[in-house]
């Protein structure tokens, strides 16, 4: 429209265009990596925040409430500051680009003018109409400026969640890996060397082979890599060398959902939602039956306290479980594994928070809970695991002893020392 009017007058418009042009790019080289900035500071105090609050006890304990705080505002501070930084630059170039699309109407205005003073073709009459037109012309365009604002932060918080969508898995399934339907249970390390860090092993060539349905122990001093065998087993790691096979297919060669499916676990630190204890209990299989919950939390001797909770199975937990003892969160946790039905279960020190006296439950508990599937039991009281078909015992990476409870105490090795240690104690504490 504006250049069928009049060509001149159309052609003067376009020269703030170049400008904006260039403005913008600036404006984006200048304000993206400061919208990454500001993600990353707002990320930092939300991070921040939540480990204050998660540890909150730690903190009132040993009284660090005004260091904790001190750290709090600075990194507030340094969000307040990036964020004027921000807002600053943003406030200034929607102005900025309006003031140069201002320009080209002021161009207008004076050459237009002087070619209507001047006689040169152009009417009163025209000019004012070209400004009309001019004004639905700039209008959309200053708009664009503030499009242009939004899109940096939009793509700078894009940009970071991107970085997480796209970070590759450590571990991938195979494309041709094999489902697995029925598992009998056998498992077998072979030569298995394997380190968080490449070059310094925590496994040393650990060799072992269960049968189905054996209820194994595995001991050894804390650090010495037992729950590092538990890892390669399910496969949150690979191997460096050798194989981890279940019923005689290496792991690698399955696809991690059907392996998991298959093996259950009870870990060192149980890690409740903050739900119902129902919901806790039925986490792996949530359309199970209140009978089958219920039958679950018995197993676990768990039905007892649970009743006595206010409002029974229905209790309402709090974060991480809060509101039960550590020995009753373990055994939640592991009427969650029984109610799950693995055909491999694998208690990573799953009663070490139980005490003595629930001991004895926990032990009638066990010998239920591993009939008929492969159990691997981590214990750090050994006592739990004198009814083990083996006991391997890990010192140091390496597999140093294994066999039944009476071989490996003729042995009068390790196992034979752990035990000695363990009964002074508790003849001690009695
Ligand atoms: N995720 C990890 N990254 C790096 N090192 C780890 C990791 N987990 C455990 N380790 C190291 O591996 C060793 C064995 O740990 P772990 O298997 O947990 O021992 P434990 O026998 O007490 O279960 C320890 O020295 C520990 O520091
Ligand atoms: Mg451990």
């Amino acid at each position: 429209m504006l250049f069928t009017m009049d060509w001149r007058l159309a052609s003067f418009v376009l020269i703030p265009v170049p400008f904006v042009f260039i403005g913008t790019a600036i404006y984006w080289r200048r304000i993206y990596p400061r919208h990454y900035k500001l993600s990353d500071a707002s990320a930092k105090v939300s991070s921040l925040i939540n480990g204050i609050f998660s540890g909150i006890r730690v903190v009132k304990a040993f009284s660090q409430d005004a260091r904790e705080n001190e750290r709090f505002v600075s990194s507030v501070e340094y969000q307040h500051a990036v964020r004027k930084g921000v807002n600053y630059s943003s406030s200034m170039f929607s102005p900025v680009m309006a003031l140069v699309f201002s320009m080209g109407g002021f161009i207008v205005w004076y050459a237009g003018g002087r070619l209507v003073i001047e006689d040169r073709g152009v009417t009163l009459g025209t000019l004012m109409a070209f400004l009309g037109y001019l004004g639905m012309f700039y209008g959309p365009l200053q708009g664009l400026t503030e499009l242009s604002a939004w899109t940096t932060s939009f793509l700078a918080s894009s940009q970071r969640i991107f970085d997480i969508l796209d970070t590759p898995a450590a571990i991938e399934d195979r494309i041709d890996a094999l489902p697995l339907k029925e598992v009998k249970g056998a498992i077998e390390f072979k030569n298995v060397t394997f380190g968080y860090d490449p070059y310094s092993p925590v496994l040393k060539d650990i060799s072992m082979k269960i049968e189905p349905g054996q209820f194994i122990g595995i001991v050894g001093k804390s650090g010495s890599g037992k729950s590092t065998l538990v890892n390669l087993l399910c496969r949150f790691y690979d191997v460096q060398a050798g194989t981890v096979k279940i019923d005689g297919i290496d792991v690698r060669d399955l696809r991690r959902e059907d392996l998991r499916k298959h093996v259950g676990i009870v870990l060192q630190e149980p890690f409740l939602f903050r739900a119902t204890i129902t919901q806790n209990i039925a986490y792996g299989r949530p359309e199970a039956s209140s009978h089958e919950i219920l039958d679950a939390a018995k197993a676990a001797y768990a039905h007892d306290f649970i009743m006595r909770q206010p409002l029974g199975f229905d209790t309402q937990l709090g974060e991480r479980g809060a509101g039960l003892s550590g020995g009753e969160r373990q055994r939640v946790s592991l009427a969650r594994a029984i109610l799950y039905d693995p055909d491999i279960l694998v208690l990573d020190e799953a009663t070490s928070s139980v005490d003595t006296e629930s001991e004895q439950e926990i032990r009638r508990a066990l010998a239920v809970i591993c009939k008929g599937r492969t159990t691997i039991a981590i214990a750090h009281r050994l006592s739990t695991l004198q009814g083990a078909d083996q006991i391997y015992v890990i010192d140091e990476g390496y597999l140093a002893e294994s066999g039944s409870h009476e071989e490996l105490m003729a042995k009068e090795g390790i196992y034979w020392k752990l035990v000695k240690i363990q009964t002074e104690l508790t003849n001690l504490g009695a």
